[in-house]
């Protein structure tokens, strides 16, 4: 029997948090015990001052096959109906803590993604996937519609043709179709996949880290905003990240007009 603690890994190397599911003999689905594991993870890498990216992956074949048929559903229900909310609660709750997580984050997808696995998916800011990996809402093959949120990821991220095919076939899809699709940010051979989801850490860790939370909030938060509320949106939120950062944009400015040093249309300002 495994412990808790054994269901997600994670490591801390020059500012990336590895953070993996760590069920690969059960191909990484989401049991109750990891979703819990993983909050308190998330919680404990959260304002940790050697963090500035956290990567979401998976141990073996699988990035995750999505909830757990056995331990989250089966399991639950047979508790009743308070198990069954408070088992969505638990795995919906570290989803939605990792959507607004301070840091940014990649999913770096080496394998199997199902189902549930669309939302922690749809969580992380940016996604990078193997071209071998496999994804697909497998819901319909086992008699459900997406929930959890997964119909609305794909939704919100592929074209609606696609989404409803994607949806009522169940037809699992790879790495390459999903970046088409633009469900992912792109796909490279999976040898290459951690090099290449490391190249765009250390980007992000060039970068002002309020302005990086507050971008990657407004993407989010502007989606669903009419013009007119967007662009009052971003000035208030502009002026309270000012609140927390108030030289690195005054350095931003000065390196490029008083010193030349550099062009932001072309790459970051140095951070002290
Ligand atoms: N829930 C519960 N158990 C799961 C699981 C899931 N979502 N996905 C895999 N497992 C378990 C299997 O039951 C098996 O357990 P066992 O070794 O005790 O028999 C183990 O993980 C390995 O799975 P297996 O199917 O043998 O691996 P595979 O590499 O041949 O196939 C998948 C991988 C992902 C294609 C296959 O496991 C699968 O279809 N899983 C379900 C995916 C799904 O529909 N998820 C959506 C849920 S919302």
């Amino acid at each position: 029997m495994m412990s808790t603690a054994d269901t997600v890994a994670f490591d801390v190397v020059d500012g990336i948090a590895w953070v993996r599911f760590n069920r690969p003999e059960k191909r990484n689905c989401m049991s109750p015990t990891l979703n819990r594991r993983m909050m308190e993870v998330l919680d404990e890498l959260e304002f940790r001052e050697d963090v500035g990216v956290l990567v979401l992956s998976g141990e073996g074949t699988a990035w995750s096959a999505g909830m757990d048929l056995k331990e989250y559903f089966r399991e639950t229900e047979a508790k009743g109906l308070g198990a069954t909310r408070q088992a969505q609660r638990e795995s919906y709750g570290w989803w939605r803590r990792l959507r607004w997580y301070q840091k940014p984050t990649i999913a770096m997808v080496n394998g199997w993604c199902f189902g549930g696995g669309y939302g922690p998916l749809y969580s992380c800011d940016l996604a990078i996937a193997a071209e071998e990996a496999k994804f697909g809402l497998s819901e319909i093959n086992w008699g459900i519609l997406p929930g959890g949120g997964a119909t609305k990821v794909v939704v919100d991220l592929i074209p609606m043709r696609d989404a409803m095919y994607h949806a009522m076939t169940g037809e699992a899809i790879d790495g390459k179709k999903a970046a088409e699709w633009r469900l992912v940010n792109e796909a490279v051979p999976l040898a290459q996949l951690k090099d290449r989801v490391t190249e765009i850490a250390k980007v992000l860790l060039e970068k002002n880290p309020v302005a990086l939370k507050a971008t990657k909030d407004a993407v989010r938060r502007v989606k669903e905003m009419t013009y007119d509320n967007a662009e009052d949106f971003l000035v208030r939120a502009q002026e309270a990240a000012n609140s927390f950062d108030n030289n690195g944009r005054k350095e931003g400015i000065r390196q490029f007009i008083d010193e030349k040093s550099y062009k932001p249309g072309l790459g970051a300002y140095k951070r002290g």
